[in-house]
């Protein structure tokens, strides 16, 4: 990653965290720690049937709520904000996933340490959604990160980007429409207004911040 990338995302640390998550921080993240360097994610889980990363999981939920339907899947969350870390921690202690990484970080340094076609999917669920023009490229969907994101997952394999900001959602089609990389798999507008059979309603989608309902954008690499 560039040293000079806009940063996306706001704070990194909320309020001072419960001793049962300050706890978790000391004794299990280091267990779930996504490791510094080259980071080949089927090496570490051999037995991992596909491997699965979600960027931004904020208090965890949908992450915790994927490993559990799917033990057979390895999911790795990257997340900046320290609070949100915590709270999926809670959620991997109290359901006792066995099935879930995590890095406290930029997920654009990540992406670039991951192997080539060493995913197959990638969740991007209400990012930051930055919705002043000047404020336009600090933005997670940039087109560089849309081909980084296309280099770390196999073809066949899938991107889903929600946003319930209007701007966003076409800001991030036309982004993904322009790249040889991706199709988008809508054929009707039921396709991008429901919500796929697999979603999991996260924490922010609630609050329902955004000025419009959520829009749903599956991605394929082609
Ligand atoms: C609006 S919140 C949504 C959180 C969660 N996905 C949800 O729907 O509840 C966006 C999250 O993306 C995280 N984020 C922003 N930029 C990021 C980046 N470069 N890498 C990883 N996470 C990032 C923020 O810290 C924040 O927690």
């Amino acid at each position: 990653m560039e040293d000079r990338a806009p940063r996306t995302y706001g704070r990194v640390k909320g309020r001072p965290l419960r001793a049962g998550k300050a706890a978790l921080l000391e004794t299990l993240a280091p267990k779930l720690a996504i490791p510094a360097g080259p980071f080949d994610p089927h090496a570490l889980a051999p037995a991992a049937v596909e491997v699965w990363l979600e960027i931004g999981f904020g208090g965890g939920e949908h992450l915790a709520g994927q490993a559990e339907r799917r033990p057979d899947v390895l999911i790795l969350g990257v997340e900046p904000f320290l609070n949100g870390v915590a709270s999926l921690l809670r959620h991997v202690d109290e359901h006792g996933l066995a099935n879930v990484r995590v890095l406290q970080g930029d997920a654009r340094e990540l992406v670039e340490r991951l192997p080539a076609a060493s995913l197959e999917r990638v969740f991007i669920l209400f990012p930051d959604p930055w919705p002043k023009t000047r404020h336009h490229k600090r933005r997670l969907v940039q087109r560089d990160f849309v081909a980084a994101l296309a280099r770390i997952v196999r073809p066949g394999g899938g991107l889903r980007f929600v946003t319930d900001w209007r701007d966003y959602a076409s800001w991030t089609l036309e982004r993904l429409l322009a790249s040889p990389d991706w199709t988008w798999t809508a054929e009707r507008a039921d396709d991008w207004r429901k919500p796929p059979a697999d979603h999991l309603t996260t924490r922010y989608e609630r609050k329902a911040l955004g000025d419009t309902a959520p829009i749903f954008l599956d991605f394929v690499r082609r």
